[in-house]
């Protein structure tokens, strides 16, 4: 299923803006296999790959992204807030990620973001167009803190890959999982403890840590047998042997 150990988080998020297409295309050409995306919604029911609720951040303009259509974005610049290198980057819709990431032969961890919005308007579009353009399914996982985003995948698709996304990971682990048939926990590293991997790892499901951006945070991890890291910079674990698939 997992082709890499290392994911690049938001495409090669410290290279270039996070969730763009030019991260994603980064993250392919420096030779990384697997990228994590954000996946929202506009006022209009345009998906974005996008990680806040506001374009206020990574954009030149503002505004919560329920007050954006998929016409308001076109004058956003996404690019510059990051380099001037970039300047002039789109958002792009989940759409044009897709079909580039698997144009790019990479795999992909599709993270949703319900925010205010039930997972018809978030999930319904998105799975069509994975069914539509995505060809690799082992190479697909569907992750989210919003558990019923997963149960809505869990019910329309029940052979997706899907990856419950915990900050600590909760007490009731096990049965979220079930309830799902997730294939992998994924956490903060910084309040994972050895015992949990264990435990999740006994029960059969893979174990994946977001976002330690420096390799000494995580020796102990690997140790514990962490499946895999996603990481704003996937180039400092280049020379990690832990790191190698
Ligand atoms: O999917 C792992 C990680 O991306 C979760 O946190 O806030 O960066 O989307 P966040
Ligand atoms: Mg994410």
């Amino acid at each position: 299923m997992l082709t890499s150990k290392i994911m690049a988080h938001r495409g090669l998020s410290s290279l270039a803006p996070e969730n763009t297409l030019s991260a994603l295309k980064l993250a392919a050409e420096q030779g990384y296999q697997w990228v994590e995306i954000d996946a929202i919604a506009l006022g209009d029911g345009t998906i974005v790959m996008w990680h806040d609720n506001s374009v206020d951040r990574c954009s030149d303009g503002t505004g919560a992204m329920s007050e954006h259509n998929a016409q308001s974005i076109q004058s956003l610049d996404c690019g510059s807030w990051f380099s001037k290198d970039y300047q002039g980057e789109k958002m792009a819709t989940i759409e044009e990620a897709i079909k580039l990431i698997q144009s790019l032969g990479l795999g992909l961890n599709l993270e949703f973001k319900l925010y205010e919005n039930s997972p018809e308007t978030v999930v319904a579009p998105v799975l069509e167009v994975l069914n539509k353009h995505w060809k690799d399914f082992d190479k697909l996982i569907i992750s989210s803190f919003d558990l019923a985003a997963l149960e809505y995948c869990y019910q329309q698709q029940p052979q997706l890959q899907l990856g419950r996304l915990y900050d600590a990971i909760s007490d009731n682990w096990q049965a979220e999982m079930q309830s799902i048939n997730a294939v992998s926990c994924h956490c903060s590293y910084k309040h994972l403890k050895a015992q949990q991997v264990s435990d999740i790892k006994a029960a059969g499901y893979e174990v994946y840590c977001y976002t330690p951006n420096e390799p000494k945070d995580v020796k102990d991890h690997w140790k514990w047998g962490v499946n895999a890291m996603i990481t704003d910079y996937p180039q400092r674990y280049d020379d990690q042997p832990e790191a190698q698939a």
